[in-house]
């Protein structure tokens, strides 16, 4: 006969309740809605969603030709490049992990610091960072001009301007593609609205995320993204995880509680998007959540509970977009030329 202290361990330990379960999940966390119709007040529109599609996959937006949004949010590997830290104009290493441009259109600010308010002010970074696509504004607005279809379809995304071929109009049609790339009906998604969509070890993990307190910092409908912690808050990651010369929130607003102080990461499609943390030196899903216990909570999670948070976690991929590969217009003989 087995003991109490058997059961205990024994890896098949009651599923919690679904349904008293889904009360308090539909409390803490909402799904990821299919459409985002508006941007700071304005209505987007779908000739600016079209225009924005083409300069994410065109690398002519970087000074190589080589380099596109795409290329380091690769839409087909779940809005990211699966890269420690980004290459980028001369294959020079980024100091960052690539965050996915998926449901990045909920996050409260853009970066692992939030140093960019919205999608529109973030497009403009990555463009002209001399690790990323090296560019500038003037010769982004010159190889634009240099082709009639480009001309013609700034013209329609922003039919009241005169002159709409420019930087800003640039980043407000990226912005606008990148509220279709959202990942709607997750299993999670399903089970929120009512499915018997989670087995018993994926609900016995998310019970796990509400009762260890992940939820204090990874909750809404990214399951994070909504305001900035330490990394490190009860235990500090060794310098590999947590590099000592990126000190986070604190080159934002140079206050010195904000020292290694992150955005808490959005867990929406985690499972597709190793390696892990800002620094990209986690590959196994599974080490992330355990360092996180021990991080964040001071906890250590035992090897069954970090795997049934990590089968939670994989609930979360939702349907991924399905962009059509766009038709690009030809370069003029007024293009410049790649550098
Ligand atoms: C961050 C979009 C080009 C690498 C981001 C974020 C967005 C985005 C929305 C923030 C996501 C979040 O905070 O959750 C774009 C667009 C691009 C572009 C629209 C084209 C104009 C690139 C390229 C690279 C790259 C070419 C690689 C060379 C990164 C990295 C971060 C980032 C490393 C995080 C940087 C940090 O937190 O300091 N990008 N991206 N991006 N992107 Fe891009
Ligand atoms: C990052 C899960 C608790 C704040 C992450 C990541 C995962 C995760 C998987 C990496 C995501 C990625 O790189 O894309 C969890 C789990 C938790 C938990 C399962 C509970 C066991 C917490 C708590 C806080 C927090 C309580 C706040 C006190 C953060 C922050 C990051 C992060 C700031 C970004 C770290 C960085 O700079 O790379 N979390 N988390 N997490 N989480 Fe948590």
């Amino acid at each position: 006969m087995a003991t109490s202290a058997s059961l205990a361990q024994a890896p098949t330990a009651a599923a919690p309740d679904a349904a008293e379960l889904r009360g308090v999940a539909q409390a803490l966390f909402a799904p990821v809605p299919t459409a985002v119709a508006e941007v700071r007040g304005e209505a987007i529109t779908a000739e600016q969603v079209e225009l924005g599609k083409w300069l994410f996959f065109d690398p002519r937006l970087s000074r190589s030709h080589v380099i596109s949004c795409n290329t380091c949010h690769n839409v087909a590997t779940g809005g990211a490049d699966n890269v420690p830290t980004s290459i980028g104009h001369g294959w020079q290493k980024g100091p960052r992990n690539s965050p996915t441009v998926l449901n990045a259109v909920f996050n409260i600010a853009q970066f692992w610091d939030g140093r960019a308010a919205d999608l529109k002010e973030q497009a403009k970074g990555p463009v002209q960072a001399s690790v990323e696509m090296n560019n500038t504004p003037d010769r982004v607005e010159a190889t634009l001009r240099s082709m009639p279809a480009y001309v013609a379809a700034f013209g329609r995304a922003f039919p009241r301007e005169r002159d709409p071929v420019n930087f800003e109009n640039m980043a407000r049609a990226l912005e606008a593609f990148e509220t279709t790339l959202t990942t709607p009906d997750s299993r999670f998604d399903r089970f929120l609205a009512g499915a018997d969509s989670l087995d018993a070890e994926e609900l016995r993990g998310l019970s796990l995320f509400v009762e260890k307190g992940c939820i204090a910092c990874h909750a809404g409908v990214n399951l994070g993204g909504q305001a900035y912690y330490p990394f490190g808050v009860v235990e500090r990651p060794g310098a590999d995880v947590l590099p000592p010369g990126d000190k986070g929130r604190f080159a934002v607003t140079q206050t010195a509680s904000d020292e290694y102080v992150f955005r808490a990461a959005p867990l929406r499609n985690v499972a597709l998007t190793a390696p892990y943390f800002h620094s990209g030196q986690v590959w196994d899903l599974r080490q992330a959540v355990a360092i996180m216990g021990s991080a964040q909570l001071g906890h250590e999670l035992n090897a069954a509970e970090v795997e049934s948070i990590t089968r939670f976690l994989h609930t979360l991929t939702g349907n991924q977009p399905r962009v059509a590969n766009p038709v690009l217009p030809a370069s003029t003989a007024a293009t410049p030329r790649p550098e």
